[in-house]
């Protein structure tokens, strides 16, 4: 089941889930997106698949974002419009998932990269990972899920303080706020992956998709929270700003915002 950004590997009852465009830092563009949502809803429909670890390939990056060069000349309905799709065939596919999926983060997680290990069920960290929505550096805000989730995972005070400084954090850092369960070196990351999922696999799966449904509903409250924020994301596609701040990073430039 192997797919031209994604590869997979299953083994036994466990699946991992290997997003793979080192090059980019593993960034998401269109095509990635898709795979990603076929190969989970695949996993999800196998039974003999008890659990899923989701990470990056090589060294530096879970996922460095959404593809900036993809969405750099995107209009306001263009902008809508991605938000809205990929929080619904993959975003939410992920949170919603029977099976459980826990987010191997082996480097960079910024921007849409934080958001989709924010979508998984739990999260272990390498501790070299780096974690931050870097959106409003671009003149954006994160549009998959990112506003909604991460208050909901540290609390509002740090997810404003992150979101509006645009600033990463360390795994150490990313521990203490609860963003992720344990920070391990790089090479024990995916072996204490596979050791937990193990713990999971000896579970009841019925039970544990219903812990999934259970825990989820609520946080289901907030369905305005995400429609606002896709909303915004799309408004922040006809702003001068955003222009400026996708062309600067595509130009490897500071960004100088107009504010407007
Ligand atoms: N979208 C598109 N391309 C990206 C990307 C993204 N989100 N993140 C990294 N890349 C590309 C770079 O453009 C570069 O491509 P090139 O070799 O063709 O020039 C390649 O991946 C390697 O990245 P580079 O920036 O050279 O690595 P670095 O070690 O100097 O810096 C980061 C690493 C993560 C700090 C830096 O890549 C970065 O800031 N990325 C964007 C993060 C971001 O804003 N994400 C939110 C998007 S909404």
């Amino acid at each position: 089941m192997n797919f031209e950004n994604v590869l997979v590997e299953l083994d036994d009852s466990l699946a991992t889930v290997i997003i793979n465009r080192p090059k980019k830092l593993n960034a998401l563009n269109r095509a990635t997106i898709k795979d990603l949502s076929k190969v989970f809803k695949k996993l999800e429909k196998d039974k003999r698949i008890r659990a899923i670890i989701l990470t990056g390939s090589g060294e530096k990056a879970f996922v460095a974002g959404a593809d900036i060069s993809e969405f750099a000349n995107y209009s306001v309905k263009e902008g809508k419009e991605l938000a809205a799709k990929g929080q619904k065939i993959l975003f939410d596919l992920i949170e919603n998932l029977a099976t459980p999926v826990i987010a191997a983060i082996n480097g960079f997680a910024l921007g849409g990269g934080l958001e989709l290990a924010m979508s998984c069920h739990f999260r272990i960290a390498a501790n070299n990972a780096q974690m931050g929505l870097p959106e409003v550096s671009l003149g954006v805000i994160p549009g998959y899920g990112g506003t909604q989730r991460l208050p909901q995972l540290i609390g509002k005070g740090r997810a404003m303080e992150l979101i509006m400084t645009a600033g990463m954090i360390n795994a150490e850092k990313a521990l203490s706020f609860g963003l992720v369960n344990y920070v391990v070196p790089q090479e024990e990351l995916l072996p204490l992956c596979i050791k937990m999922a193990g713990k999971i696999t000896n579970n009841s799966p019925v039970a544990i998709s219903y812990a999934i449904k259970a825990v989820n509903a609520g946080f289901k409250n907030n369905a305005k929270g995400f429609e606002t924020e896709i909303n915004a994301f799309g408004s922040c596609f006809g702003t001068a700003d955003f222009k400026e701040g996708t062309s600067a990073f595509l130009e490897k430039r500071k960004a100088e915002f107009p504010g407007t």
